[in-house]
């Protein structure tokens, strides 16, 4: 186990689960409780979509360009107002990665195998320096086998669907919740079952089913798992 500054232990925590679980959110408030890194893996798939929109390739024809271009990339997460923001070679990219036409791409470029690769490093990296909460798909079971704190953050599809049928209200968008249901299976099936770093729950990883959990009831869960190891 590493040590903070202050001498004390600090330990690796990863964090999976599919989309709607409350993941981010939970992860990034249990970052900022614990004084640890944050690192959002989505956010760096995101990024490379990003930049190879902006390079005009082609996720098609040019994934091997894709790739290289991952390699080259340099990422950093900084806050900014308090929230953890991704850097990609000094430029703030929070914004521009959370696009519908970058989210949208970021699902087959995370496919293609150059890119996990030198992600892969790039987050293992980010994760040899005192402590580490680390959200994604494959972080227990791919990135970081070895973290010694994992847990598999989930919800029924009925209640991930309400959470997105709420955050599209927000945003002034009225969808019915039947349709955002299949979508959702639709996803969680695609998710669960690609050649590539499937969603799978690691065999040593805690489950944790948010369904009746206010955020602040779940990140008090996963701080008191984290606790427990780092004062045994
Ligand atoms: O969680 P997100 O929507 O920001 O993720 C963006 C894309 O990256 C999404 O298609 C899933 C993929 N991803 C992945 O393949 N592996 C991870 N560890 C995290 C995200």
């Amino acid at each position: 186990m590493a040590r903070d500054k202050a001498g004390g232990n600090t330990c690796r925590v990863a964090i999976d689960g599919p989309a709607g679980s409350g993941k981010s959110t939970v992860a990034r408030k249990l970052a900022r409780r614990l004084g640890y890194t944050y690192v959002d893996s989505g956010a760096m798939y995101r990024a490379v979509a990003y930049r190879a929109l902006q390079a005009g390739l082609d996720v098609n024809d040019d994934a091997d360009k894709i790739a290289d271009l991952a390699a080259q990339l340099h990422f950093e997460f900084r806050p900014v107002d308090g929230q953890p923001h991704l850097f990609v070679d000094g430029e703030d990219v929070e914004e521009a990665i959370r696009t519908p036409e970058v989210g949208n791409l970021s699902s087959p470029v995370s496919a293609i195998p150059g890119v996990r690769q030198h992600l892969l490093a790039a987050q293992r990296q980010m994760a040899k320096e005192a402590g580490v909460v680390m959200e994604g798909r494959d972080i227990g079971t791919v990135v970081l086998p070895a973290a010694e704190v994992k847990i598999f953050l989930t919800a029924s599809v009925e209640e991930r669907a309400r959470r997105r049928q709420q955050q599209l209200r927000e945003a002034g968008i009225q969808r019915d919740l039947d349709e955002i249901i299949r979508e959702q299976q639709e996803r969680d099936r695609r998710d669960s079952s690609r050649a590539v770093a499937p969603l799978r729950q690691a065999d040593d990883a805690k489950k944790v089913i948010t369904d009746d959990m206010t955020e602040d009831e779940v990140v008090n869960v996963l701080e008191k798992l984290v606790r427990e190891v780092v004062e045994r």
